[in-house]
């Protein structure tokens, strides 16, 4: 039995392999369950009673030989599987492209709108989309019955005694400008607003809205045609035309409503402006006196225009886009349509 422990104890010493599967050929042959090491634990049994001790022993340090010598050799193994396949690396590849994020497109509409207006002298200014019945509808103008103030219209979080609702346009940042604001004052005020519709391709129960405000002396119904009509061709084009309609609101007087000459058929007539070659873009107005003194300006002092517009409907005539709700579906086929739009 010792010549057997010291040839094993030779062999085990002179052991060589380079890859893994090599060093687990070598553990099954010596430190398996029918390896020759356990082998020799087996016939250890046998042994006559005085050499039990001596060769325990040895047997024990020649496990211990084994187990190490073939940890050693599967480390090295390893290390060298490793560095072979970093060598087949070629750092000289290009890299794989990151996938790139698009801009949603009514952000970029919305970007584009506010840039013009900031070209005219127009800063930023944002409220809450939670607000009050004051600076949604009182401040504005709106009588106490009229019919935006309905369930119906309108997204009431609270009724009476204070009502809290989510705004139905922005329009309340005009008051909330004002109330704080001494003229001239020149913001541009965009954000999402809310109105109880049943949604479909054509209505939303959210949608955005751009709203400009011009309070200062002598401010007049031209300047705010001339703003207009800037406007209307930096975001169309240079041959673009506008066309003023009276309307209502209740918060301007004279208010109208602004027409595009259509950019989709240069104003021939089509099917999207319906063969009348106009397609209406925004509502506007001179600030009603009443709305400069509920906000705490002096009507006798200061006029003002104002103007708001729908962000979808720009979107739409920008990029065709015919059903509102893909603005909010997320759908990455959709999404990513803009990815080189900026
Ligand atoms: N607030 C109006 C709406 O929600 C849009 C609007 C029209 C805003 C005329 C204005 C304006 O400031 O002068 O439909």
């Amino acid at each position: 039995m010792l010549n057997n422990i010291e040839s094993l104890k030779n062999e085990i010493l002179a052991l060589q392999a380079s890859t893994e599967a090599q060093v687990e050929e070598l553990r099954i042959k010596y430190l398996s369950k029918k390896g020759a090491i356990s082998q020799l634990m087996n016939d250890f049994r046998n042994v006559p009673a005085d050499q039990k001790r001596e060769l325990g022993v040895k047997l024990n340090e020649l496990k211990t030989l084994a187990t190490e010598t073939i940890n050693n050799l599967k480390a090295a193994a390893q290390a060298k599987e490793a560095s072979d396949s970093a060598a087949a690396l070629d750092l000289t590849r290009t890299a794989a492209p990151l996938p790139m994020g698009s801009r949603h497109p009514l952000n970029i509409v919305r970007n584009e709108i506010v840039d013009i207006f900031s070209r005219l002298g127009f800063s930023l200014a944002e409220g809450p989309e939670i607000e009050d019945d004051w600076h949604v509808f009182g401040s504005m103008n709106f009588p106490a019955d009229h019919p935006a103030r309905d369930m119906q219209d309108t997204f009431f979080i609270q009724r009476n005694p204070a009502d809290v609702l989510l705004r139905t346009h922005t329009s309340s940042v005009q008051a909330r400008v004002m109330e704080h604001t001494k003229p001239p004052i020149r913001v541009v005020c965009p954000g999402r607003v809310y109105r109880n519709e049943a949604i479909s391709a054509r209505a939303h129960c959210f949608f955005h809205q751009v709203e400009a405000l011009y309070v200062d002396r002598n401010v007049s119904f031209a300047d705010l045609k001339q703003a207009l009509l800037f406007f209307a061709r930096e975001m169309f084009g240079p041959e673009t035309q506008i066309r003023l309609r009276p309307s209502y609101f209740p918060f301007t007087e004279p208010s109208a409503e602004m027409d595009i000459s259509c950019n989709i058929c240069g104003g021939k007539g089509c099917a999207f402006c319906k063969h009348t070659g106009w397609v209406e873009i925004l509502g506007c107005g001179m600030v009603d006196p009443a709305v400069l003194e509920a906000c705490g300006i002096d009507s006798t002092v200061y006029t003002g225009y104002a103007l708001g517009m729908g962000i979808e409907r720009i979107t739409n005539l920008k990029y065709r886009v015919n059903d509102l709700r893909l603005f909010s579906e997320n759908d990455v086929r959709f999404l990513d349509e803009f990815v080189s739009a900026r």
